[in-house]
């Protein structure tokens, strides 16, 4: 059985990184292991910043947004000299297996970890939940939920004023998140990545009596869908009804973990290490229906995940 194993966090926080950081280290310290956490991230890897835990070493964090090791953006990590580094402080401490919680930066270094013998299994945990292979990300409910609450908030002024709100929300280059937020928030327009509507499309069906007669109109808009305030001006050049933008920005990456978020956290965070004592190695932990299984680093970091186009249908068709 592997002696020593670590657990790491080196990409964009996201709430329940902390529920599986604990789930980690207490699996870890049941089944017999060694358990390390690496702080900053690939930048702590590299420059040695390495601590054993104890089971009290994680009380306290599971309801705590964030990530207590700490997380740092980690150019070095990609060179052949980062990589080097980072491989001999783990052999220094004898560290043979890694938990890597993050995105699909945090996965592609998993997986150079892992080319050069460490045994390296990855959790999907971001608010995007731009992750192929798994139905669902740690933090991307919080997220949805955060979002939501939000978008209850504006739609109170825009339907006292009679006013369109355009409301960004993140995602990078997908709208996994926009879709979510848009179909629970009820709104009349989610634009996405995957999903784009011309400006002149937009501007004839807000124009239209059936959107007239709404007391308010919210647009969700996925951050990678372009810029809202360039959209904002466009529309109001053809649709006469006061226009604002809201971009609610990173209230939705932090903050208490909700429930589901903590629970994925937990299973994902018990599998890796069950994984690890099994000796897999390469491999990330993936949420497939109601079961949590695992598919090769490879396979998770090559492929592209799909908008589910039934559930961006229903938006609209509900939304009218
Ligand atoms: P996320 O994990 O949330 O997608 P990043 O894309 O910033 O966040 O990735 C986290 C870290 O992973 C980066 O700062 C970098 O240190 C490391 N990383 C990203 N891509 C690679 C790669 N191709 N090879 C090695 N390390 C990488
Ligand atoms: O991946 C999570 C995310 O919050 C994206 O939605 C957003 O585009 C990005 O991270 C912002 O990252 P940074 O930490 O570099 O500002």
């Amino acid at each position: 059985m592997i002696k020593k194993i670590a657990v790491i966090t080196p990409g964009g926080d996201a709430p329940g990184m902390n529920s599986a950081v604990r789930a980690v280290v207490r699996e870890g310290l049941i089944r017999g292991h060694e358990v390390y956490g690496v702080y900053h991230g690939y930048r702590g890897l590299i420059d040695g910043n390495i601590e054993r835990f104890n089971l009290r070493s994680v009380s306290g964090i599971i309801n705590r947004g964030g990530t207590m090791l700490g997380t740092r953006r980690c150019p070095d990590m990609k060179t052949k000299e980062g990589q080097g580094r980072a491989l001999a402080n783990l052999a220094g401490h004898g560290i043979e297996g890694l938990v890597v919680i993050g995105g699909d930066g945090s996965m592609q270094g998993g997986a150079v970890l892992s080319r050069a013998g460490i045994k390296v299994i990855g959790i999907p945990a971001s608010i995007d939940n731009d992750i192929f292979g798994t139905d669902e990300t740690i933090g991307f409910d919080t997220a949805v939920n955060t979002s939501v609450e939000a978008i209850d908030k504006i739609r109170d002024t825009a339907a006292s004023h009679d006013r369109i709100f355009i409301v960004e929300v993140m995602g990078r280059e997908h709208g996994f998140l926009a879709l979510s937020v848009g179909i629970a928030a009820g709104a009349e327009f989610i634009l996405a990545p995957e999903a784009p509507l011309t400006v002149a499309s937009l501007s004839a069906e807000l124009n239209t009596e059936r959107y007239c007669n709404k007391t308010s109109v919210i647009i969700v808009f996925a951050e990678g869908a372009g810029n809202p305030f360039t959209l904002a001006e466009q529309l109001r050049a053809s649709v006469p009804v006061e226009i604002r933008v809201s971009s609610l920005g990173y209230i939705q990456r932090g903050g208490s973990p909700s429930a589901r978020s903590r629970i994925l956290a937990c299973r994902f965070g018990a599998h890796a290490v069950e994984l690890l004592s099994e000796n897999r190695t390469n491999e990330v932990v993936v949420l497939q229906g109601d079961a949590v299984t695992s598919i090769p680093i490879e396979t998770c970091v090559n492929g592209v995940k799909q908008l589910d186009d039934k559930l961006y249908k229903l938006a609209g068709r509900l939304s009218q």
